[in-house]
């Protein structure tokens, strides 16, 4: 048995904390905990331990509110008060980018009751989310960081099934732009007519992507416009942060004095439909259905100066387009290959856009060899009580 103070957060959510012979990494401790552990694994410096006790807990450690945190692998921060757990992320981010201080994290206005979209799995007549590190179901039926139109259409669900309602799907999203509801079902094999049928029940349907009852398609607010999300396009978790992000986004491009934007990972528009509404023309580039139909259809409807290339990133070839800045906003794998084809161009600013600040700093170090320097860095709080943030971070040459 050993004791250690732990330090800091790891990006998978553990706490770490230094030893005279190495880095210990553990779970379910935050930064300020001084906890016993029990160390059945090494490899070199790295100590892999299992926690015993907790026998000094940190001063910024809060009680947990969710009933089911003990059980539900989604608030894996949820036992650290907002300000230090501000603090531990962006302090990571800082680790990550190599930055002399730990950027400002822009809080959510929601601190609960933020989620517009809630995963759940199914598993026969039950819906929930998966355990910690686990495949069993926690059968929720209130999430306290969904919206409540999101907690009133689970309980409309809940209250719906009955045996066999749910069999051959595996997934839903439930998801709501704050007046409309829409449950957007999976499944992986052919679904009995009968349980296609009865999924009419509760209103806005989708299958797979296709059209159940109902209209599942939604209408997010941004900067002032109103883009559509169909059911398989990329929809943001949290609106209000959202448009926080997007306005810094804005004003980066007008502080590098952009006038032809290239935006990669462009879901519906989100960010290419507000950059054009504030001046510049775009090209934006995404590969999936139904989100470059969103795409194309919200920019003809704003009648903005955006073109949109269907595609994969990876196959998009940059030098035949005219550009000044390129926003990208990749999945957590990141842009590893897309960066050296991009800077060829020479863009006079990159603005990366990242869910995942491990890939964020790998990806940004191509860019860095041949001369772009980090000009600001910013946090956005869009998954309150988790380990997770999203950090738009803008280079120049
Ligand atoms: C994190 S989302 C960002 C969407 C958008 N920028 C926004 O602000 O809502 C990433 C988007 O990249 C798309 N995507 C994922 N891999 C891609 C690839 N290899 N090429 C093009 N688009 C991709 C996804 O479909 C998704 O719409």
């Amino acid at each position: 048995m050993s004791t250690v103070t732990i330090e800091w957060i790891q990006p998978d959510g553990r706490g770490a904390g230094r030893m005279p012979e190495g880095v210990v990494r553990l779970n379910g401790v935050v930064p300020g905990d001084v906890v016993d552990f029990q160390e059945p694994g090494r490899k070199g410096r790295n100590i892999e331990g299992t926690v015993t006790a907790i026998t000094d807990p940190s001063p910024n450690r809060v009680t947990p509110t969710c009933p089911w945190d003990a059980q539900c692998g989604g608030c894996d921060l949820s036992a650290l008060n907002t300000a230090a757990r501000h603090n531990a992320l962006s302090h990571m981010v800082a680790q990550a980018l190599r930055l002399p201080e730990s950027p400002p994290v822009v809080r959510s206005p929601r601190a609960t009751g933020h989620r517009a979209r809630l995963k759940l799995s199914i598993q026969e007549d039950q819906v929930g989310y998966r355990a910690h590190r686990s495949h069993d179901l926690v059968a929720i039926d209130t999430c306290e960081i969904a919206r409540p139109e999101l907690n009133s259409a689970l309980a409309a669900l809940r209250a719906w099934i009955t045996p066999g309602a749910l069999k051959g799907l595996h997934t839903l999203e439930i998801r709501t732009d704050g007046t409309k509801v829409a449950y957007c079902f999976e499944s992986s094999r052919k679904i009995e007519r009968e349980v296609r049928d009865g999924l009419g029940a509760l209103g806005n349907v989708a299958l797979n992507g296709k059209v159940i009852a109902g209209d599942p398609k939604l209408f997010m607010d941004v900067a002032g416009l109103r883009l559509r999300a169909s059911p398989l396009a990329f929809f943001q978790v949290n609106l209000e942060v959202d448009e926080l992000l997007v306005a810094f986004v804005v004003e980066a491009i007008q502080h590098n004095q952009g006038t032809r934007v290239l935006d990669l990972y462009a879901g519906i528009g989100n960010l290419s439909l507000p950059i054009a509404n504030s001046g510049p023309s775009v090209i934006a580039v995404e590969l999936e259905g139904q989100s470059i139909g969103d795409l194309k259809h919200n920019a003809q409807r704003l009648a903005l100066p955006v073109t949109a290339i269907a595609g994969k990133v990876e196959r998009f070839d940059p030098s035949r387009e005219a550009f000044d800045i390129v926003v990208l906003d990749p999945p957590r794998a990141g842009a590893q290959r897309v960066i050296s084809k991009l800077l060829r161009n020479r863009p006079r600013a990159i603005i990366y856009v990242s869910c995942n600040i491990r890939s964020a700093a790998r990806d940004l170090k191509e860019a860095q060899k041949v001369g772009y320097t980090i000009q600001s860095v910013r946090c956005f709080d869009l998954f309150p009580k988790t380990r997770h943030l999203e950090t738009v971070i803008v280079l120049s040459r």
